[in-house]
């Protein structure tokens, strides 16, 4: 086989490898094997750079970073859709369409109205040439390069035919797992959580980055065609079926119905499953199921005639706002928060939303004392969308922000880049309890016996306490707090004892420097070895470690250049906490110097990519095949054949969290 009909060969199975397991969620037993073809077919590229094609699977990472988004007009305007918010409302629509077409019955396609963003993609030849955002309708942003890193969107048809040019239309969506798990990981960085699902992969669809995309887990579904040259579809059903065949991921809860009374039992239905699936539904797009009748029906304005968004309304509730409050975050971040009368929504009983921010709140016109209305988002936490009426008589004055922070009343600071506003004196007492809280945290030094209540105490007790005060608490301060018993003085001084033992990374991200995760301080610690060449390095030093970008780069920077926080740093070393990493400088060897790993499957939290960056950052090697030299097999989920070859070879085999305890020296 000449090396253009391996390559050939090669991404057929790729993407086939890709295709059953993004899209069937059926992997084949060769997710493993993945690996190894997808080396070969990058070590062939390499060798033979005329071979390269922009639908090859080594292309869906990589790409160039962008200035800005090209235009690009649609072949066929991206029509938007009519609401029912009732049954009655479907009525109405039916009537209308079956009067228009004077027939008695009209066969109606059913599907869920997936809660993303709309785009547009165009396949040449069954090769994707571009991508578009839904824009206006008519124009939209060529997000091509982005929408390669999602790996359910095809970068060819399956299965022919193979039309000149086909446009296929979708929507990109976060799955609520991912969702979650983007969200908790931000959090613990210090960096504001996504609103809701929608937002999250809207902004992450218009990164100029790819790279930055690739670390988002979206994924797509498939539900119309704009556009086919020379092939021609009968219905709605057809159309889906082909979608199918072409190897998209088509969304299989659709229903066809032979007239209007299922339509209503599908909506119903889904209304009270909404939450039983992983990605959100804001309602049921209820389509005429024949082309023909679809054309004679037409679009008024921007809105098809033939079809209709059922839109649920159960996650939106109506409340008074009792009151503004704002949380003061470990960093300084002035979070915004509303206070409501008890209202039901969705079977829960809501108290408190967020506010976003200070921009938001003004730009809504939310006042206390406001009606408002409630909205769960990402059907977790609920927000306020707005008042309810602002035009009522007798509403409360707009909310002033405070010009200081409410909790040690230091002037904020609005942060130009960022709709927050922060507090920046870090002896802030609301700071302070956050920062405590993190540093005790299960991943940080993880001391039980340490909940928020216990630390609330401690800081009545010593309200300047920072974590290195932890160290020299005396069971007499202890056995003065209310609730403690000589037992519970006993074990939470152990657990603060225990915890000098903890290694450098976890101190490190204990810090709780802003952007700096579990990760990026394993990254950085792996890098520096002790903490002292780390506060020397200036932020273009630090950017050199892969998988360490300028915002941490910078952020790392700026906190060792504030003299408390190089205080608190000496603080902790005198109270003989871990600074450095464990077998002492650089030329001493790591768990990983010099090593040899393979890393395989879908890991939890990290892309395999990712994990490849960290064995090399700390001195590593990779590579794709398992054998009597590898040290360690790094191995998630639908681990396959070298998993199995490992094992045979009695090659240890870690899961990410073994590997990451191993990178931060605790293993
Ligand atoms: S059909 C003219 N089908 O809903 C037909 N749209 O307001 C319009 N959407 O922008 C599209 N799931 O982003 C259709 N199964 C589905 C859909 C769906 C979600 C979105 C799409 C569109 C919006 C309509």
């Amino acid at each position: 086989m000449n090396p253009a009909e391996r390559v050939a060969q090669l991404r057929r199975e790729i993407e086939d490898h890709n295709y059953r397991y993004h899209v069937l969620a059926a992997p084949s037993v060769s997710d493993p094997e993945f690996d190894l073809l997808y080396r070969e077919l990058v070590e062939l590229e390499e060798r033979h750079p005329d071979l390269i094609s922009a639908d090859s699977p080594t292309r869906r990472v990589g790409a160039e970073p962008q200035e800005r988004f090209r235009k690009v007009a649609h072949r066929v305007p991206m029509l938007s859709l009519s609401n029912a918010f009732d049954e009655t409302e479907l009525q109405a629509f039916y009537r209308r369409i079956a009067t228009q077409l004077e027939v008695e019955e009209v066969r109606l396609v059913t599907e869920l109205k997936i809660d993303g963003v709309a785009v547009s993609l165009t396949y040449e030849d069954g090769r994707l040439r571009h991508g578009a955002t839904r824009g206006n309708g008519l124009e939209g942003e060529d997000v091509t390069a982005n929408l390669r890193t999602i790996r359910s969107l095809p970068l060819r048809f399956r299965e022919g035919p193979h039309p000149a040019i086909a446009e296929i239309r979708g929507e990109i969506y976060f799955p609520l797992s991912g969702f979650e798990r983007v969200n908790r990981q931000r959090s613990e960085e210090g960096e504001a959580p996504f609103a809701n699902p929608r937002n999250a992969a809207a902004g992450a669809l218009r990164q100029l980055d790819p790279a930055v995309t690739a670390t988002r887990p979206l994924a797509f579904f498939a539900y119309s065609l704009g556009y086919a040259e020379g092939l021609e579809f009968t219905s709605q059903g057809e159309v889906l079926e082909q979608l199918v065949r072409w190897g998209f991921p088509v969304n299989l809860n659709h229903e066809s119905h032979a007239g209007l009374p299922s339509v209503v039992e599908y909506c119903q239905s889904w209304e009270e499953q909404r939450d039983s699936i992983d990605y959100e539904v804001d309602g049921v797009v209820v389509k005429v199921d024949r082309l023909d009748l679809q054309d004679r029906l037409g679009a008024v304005s921007r809105e098809p005639r033939w079809a209709i968004a059922y839109k649920f309304a159960s996650q939106v509730a109506e409340t008074r706002l009792l009151e503004i409050r704002i949380n003061v975050g470990r960093t300084g971040a002035l979070n915004p928060y509303a206070i409501l009368e008890p209202v039901e929504l969705g079977g829960v009983t809501i108290r408190t939303a967020t506010l976003h921010n200070q921009e938001d709140i003004r730009k809504k016109d939310i006042r206390p004392g406001d009606r408002v209305v409630i909205k769960r988002a990402g059907d977790v936490i609920p927000q306020v969308v707005g008042p309810v009426d602002k035009e009522e008589e007798g509403r409360g004055e707009p909310y002033a922000y405070p010009g200081q922070c409410p909790e040690c009343e230091t002037p904020i600071v609005q942060d130009p880049d960022e709709a927050l506003a922060y507090c920046r004196n870090g002896n802030c007492p609301a700071r302070r309890f956050e920062s405590l809280k993190h540093f005790v945290s299960r991943s940080a030094l993880d001391i039980r016996g340490l909940g928020p209540k216990t630390l609330r105490k401690l800081l009545k007790l010593e309200p300047a306490a920072g974590p290195a005060d932890l160290y020299s608490l005396k069971a007499e301060q202890l056995s003065g707090l209310e609730g403690f018993k000589e037992k519970s003085v006993e074990n939470l001084l152990a657990g603060i004892e225990g915890s000098r033992q903890q290694p450098f990374p976890r101190v490190l991200f204990g810090l709780g420097i802003r952007h700096v995760g579990e990760t990026a301080a394993a990254l950085l610690a792996g890098e520096f070895q002790e903490v002292e060449r780390l506060m020397q390095a200036s932020p273009e030093r630090i950017m050199e470690i892969p998988g360490i970008g300028p915002e941490i780069a910078r952020s790392v920077a700026e906190y060792f250049e504030v003299e408390e926080n190089r205080g608190q740093v000496e603080r902790l070393r005198a109270a003989r906490l871990q600074l450095k990493m464990a077998g002492g400088d650089r030329t001493a060897t790591t768990a990983l110097e010099g090593k040899t790993l393979v890393v395989t499957g879908t890991l939890p939290t990290h892309s395999r990519r990712e994990i490849s960056e960290m064995i090399k950052a700390n001195g590593g090697k990779v590579t794709s095949s398992v054998s009597k030299r590898t040290a360690y097999l790094v191995a998630g989920a639908n681990a396959g054949s070298k998993l199995r070859r490992a094992r045979k070879l009695k090659v240890e085999v870690l899961n990410e969290e073994e590997f990451l305890k191993l990178l931060r020296g605790e293993l």
